[in-house]
């Protein structure tokens, strides 16, 4: 797979260094926009962000590794994330999981074999007080669940 930005891409990231006073700064939204491209935080994705922003591999993997919205692996179309902090945890989280686990065949971590949907456990998602909560895609949250 070749790693580069697309067009559209590129100009979305030299709008995005606008806005930082250095380019380290502007690894977060510079991440996000790689992984709505290449799908996941691959090595060679982590790599290229890297060079993008002078910054070395490990860096871009320490922030990788921090923030659980950045897949580090293939994730379904559909991706159950499903929020396992103090809050939801004390609202019933666990059940939510049991639940998606039995309905979907995986467990936490995984993918259905049609790609579909990947069920996976999140820190808290700034909405305790409507938990037990979960987010799905990284975009809609499900809430009071
Ligand atoms: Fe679940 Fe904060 S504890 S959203």
């Amino acid at each position: 797979m070749n790693i580069e930005f697309n067009s559209e891409n590129k100009k979305k990231f030299e709008e995005i260094l606008t806005r930082y006073p250095t380019k380290r700064a502007a690894i977060l939204p510079t991440l996000w926009l790689a992984q709505n491209q290449f799908g996941y935080m691959s090595p060679e994705v982590m790599e290229y962000v890297g060079v993008l922003l002078d910054l070395p591999p490990v860096k871009v993997y320490e922030v990788v590794t921090f923030y659980t919205m950045f897949n580090q692996k293939p994730v379904g179309k559909y991706h159950f994330q499903v929020c396992r902090t103090l809050s939801c945890e004390l609202c019933g989280k666990q059940e939510i999981v049991d639940h998606l686990k039995k309905k979907l065949g995986i467990k936490v971590g995984e993918t259905t074999p049609d790609g579909r949907f990947t069920l996976s456990e999140v820190e808290c998602l700034g909405s305790c007080g409507t938990a037990p909560m979960m987010q799905v895609s990284n975009e809609e949250f499900h809430e009071n669940l």
